[in-house]
């Protein structure tokens, strides 16, 4: 199963009675394995958590901790992006190079690096004096 077909499989799985927007993600761990997430709302609107999230609270539960290639699919009417928190979620795990797709259920794409949706990154280097 290929990136694409595994976060449209899983996006029909989202848990989102509020938004009744469903998001699929997938990773591809570095070891090969696929990890995938949707998006799971919450009454108490904030404790939601998005796809991304999801994905990557998998592979990290399976022990990954470096993902090389990223995924995001929605029914939105141009490709789907990360929300700003899950960016700096996605370049916690992922080199700067890795590529990430967003796309539309419709089959248009998008394709960016993670430094490319994250410029000018919070890491760990700003905490060197401490
Ligand atoms: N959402 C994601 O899961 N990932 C994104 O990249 C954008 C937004 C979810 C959060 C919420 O459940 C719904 O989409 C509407 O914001």
């Amino acid at each position: 199963m290929d990136l694409k077909e595994a976060a449209a499989k899983v996006r029909e799985n989202a848990y989102v009675p509020y938004s009744k927007f469903k998001v699929g993600a997938a990773l591809r761990g570095a070891s090969g394995t696929i990890y995938v997430g949707c998006n799971v709302e919450n009454v108490a609107y904030p404790e939601g958590t998005c796809a991304e999230a999801g994905a990557i609270a998998a592979m990290v539960a399976a022990g990954e901790t470096e993902f090389t290639e990223a995924l995001v699919i929605a029914d939105s009417p141009t490709p789907v992006p990360p929300c700003g928190g899950c960016r700096q979620k996605l370049v916690e795990f992922g080199k700067a190079e890795v590529k990430l797709t967003m796309c539309t259920t419709d089959g248009a794409e998008t394709i960016m690096t993670l430094a490319e949706v994250l410029p000018g990154r919070f890491d760990a280097s700003h905490m060197e004096r401490t």
